[in-house]
């Protein structure tokens, strides 16, 4: 008789899609269960830009071998009729979505929501049986990520946060040398990050730029930067002093309309943009705005915005590390810089703003006095593939091989999702009452020294 031996992860699809199959009364679906049983058996809700591609048609053209869509749900069943077909999964749509999980159940379920009500999907998914991969960020206030914490618990599932800014082979490589030691005990940070005025264009015309929706760019966009750094000096944040403005969008801008499409300004402003000239956006949200008035070109000097667009926050760590963190979101130049000083050297990065090399060079300057070595620049190449090369080795590890050894803890979960959101909750605190901002006591985690294992 062939023997077969199994993964871990093997095991549990095999099992549980034999054990859901006896569960289930209709025969349609156990049937569904049977011919694709060694696939993982995914349900993906908000379709969405993001839902769409990357873990949508993208997730099936490169891992169809690996997942199995099983259901996809939006509350707009426009946009979900557009999703689907442009997904392409042949699965069945929901507007409901515990109907979707309750018909479907499946093992995943990925998360691409709107940020305010991840922690809807993320709890309710967990309590139906579902371990959850969530968009960043995780979501977007204390009191939202205590109650996953607490789901967490209950539930017993897991939830992994895709921080893919953790997986460009560069940053991986930096991770590397500082977990090594060469520059020793990380004792400060210098984090300088720059979007230009049209990538910020971008946020403001949506939800992004309204704090109930997207918790300001210190927790939308920010979320990846503190998640880097809390993984790269392995350490969590203590205390957060912030400042932070709206200077250009918003109230600040010198004229509103209703959006871009039917604004009485278009000649006269530098951020203009047609969403009927692009098929895909046009399909995806204008045709469906009637249905939920999610008006996707919104006109980016509207009132309503309450997000900042320069930000200034220094973080202190519970390891005795600062953090000097800034994102300007008010410039012309993308880009970030990135500086590690050690109690043994300093390691410097730089990113975009000027011609990209082919690679990334990572200046490393020991502290010569001690051990005699001389500055020197190592190369780290560039590969290709979303977020710097790292959008498809992370998605290797989550989908194709769960079992595929992470010597650089790269795969994050809740705790890392949380604490990362938390530096930025507590910059916003901080920016609206001018006072430092403590992390223990916003959610039940205590900061630590070094950042516990996932
Ligand atoms: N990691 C990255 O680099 C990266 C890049 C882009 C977006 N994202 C994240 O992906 C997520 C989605 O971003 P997007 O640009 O596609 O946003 P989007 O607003 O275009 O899409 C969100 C979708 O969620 C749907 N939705 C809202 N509330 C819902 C609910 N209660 N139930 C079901 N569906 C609901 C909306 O109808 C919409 O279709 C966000 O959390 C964003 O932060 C991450």
């Amino acid at each position: 008789m062939e023997k077969k031996s199994y993964t871990r992860n093997e095991f549990i699809r095999t099992a549980g899609a034999a054990m859901g199959g006896a569960m289930l009364a209709s025969p349609l679906i156990s049937y569904a269960k049977k011919k694709q049983a060694n696939k993982t058996r995914i349900a993906l809700v908000g379709t969405g830009v993001r839902g769409v591609s990357m873990y949508g048609r993208n997730l099936l053209r490169d891992y169809g071998d690996y997942v199995e869509m099983v259901g996809i749900c939006d509350i707009n069943p426009g946009r979900l009729r557009y999703a689907s077909e442009f997904i392409g999964a042949g699965c069945p749509t929901y507007t409901d979505f515990d109907q979707m999980l309750n018909e479907q159940q499946p093992e995943t379920l990925i998360v691409t929501t709107e940020d305010s009500v991840h922690h809807k999907q993320i709890i309710r998914g967990m309590e139906l049986g579902c371990n959850i991969i969530s968009e960043k960020p995780i979501t977007i206030d204390e009191y939202k990520a205590q109650a996953i914490l607490d789901a967490e618990k209950k539930y017993g599932k897991q939830v992994i946060v895709t921080f893919n800014y953790r997986y460009p082979p560069y940053r991986a490589k930096i991770k590397e040398l500082i977990m090594n030691g060469m520059i020793g005990d990380v004792t400060s940070v210098d984090f300088h990050w720059n979007i230009t005025h049209s990538h910020l264009m971008r946020y403001m015309q949506r939800w992004h730029g309204e704090r109930n929706r997207g918790g300001t760019l210190w927790v939308h966009k920010s979320t990846h930067h503190f998640d880097m750094v809390n993984w790269f000096i392995d350490s969590e944040p203590l205390q957060v002093q912030a400042y932070g403005t709206l200077e250009r969008f918003g109230r600040s801008g010198p004229f509103r309309g209703r959006n871009c499409r039917n604004c009485n300004f278009t000649d006269r402003c530098k951020y203009h943009w047609d969403i009927t000239q692009n098929d895909h956006m046009r399909r995806l949200y204008v045709e469906n705005e009637h249905y939920d008035g999610y008006i996707r070109d919104n006109c980016v000097f509207r009132e309503q915005i309450d997000a900042y667009d320069k930000h200034a926050a220094l973080v202190k760590y519970a390891n005795g590390a600062f953090l000097n963190y800034s994102l300007t979101a008010d410039t012309e130049h993308e880009g970030y810089w990135l500086a590690f000083d050690g109690t043994e050297g300093r390691l410097e990065v730089r990113s975009g703003g000027w011609p990209e090399k082919d690679h990334a060079d990572v200046v490393f300057m020991p502290n010569r006095r001690y051990s005699g070595e001389n500055e020197r620049v190592i190369q780290i190449e560039r590969v290709s593939g979303g977020h710097w090369g790292g959008d498809p080795i992370m998605n290797d590890k989550l989908f194709k091989d769960p079992d595929m050894p992470d010597p650089l803890g790269q795969q994050a979960g809740t705790r890392d999702g949380v604490m990362s959101i938390l530096i930025g909750i507590a910059a916003r605190k901080s920016v609206e009452t001018g006072k430092a901002v403590d992390i223990e006591g916003l959610t039940e985690l205590k900061p630590m020294a070094k950042r516990p294992k996932v």
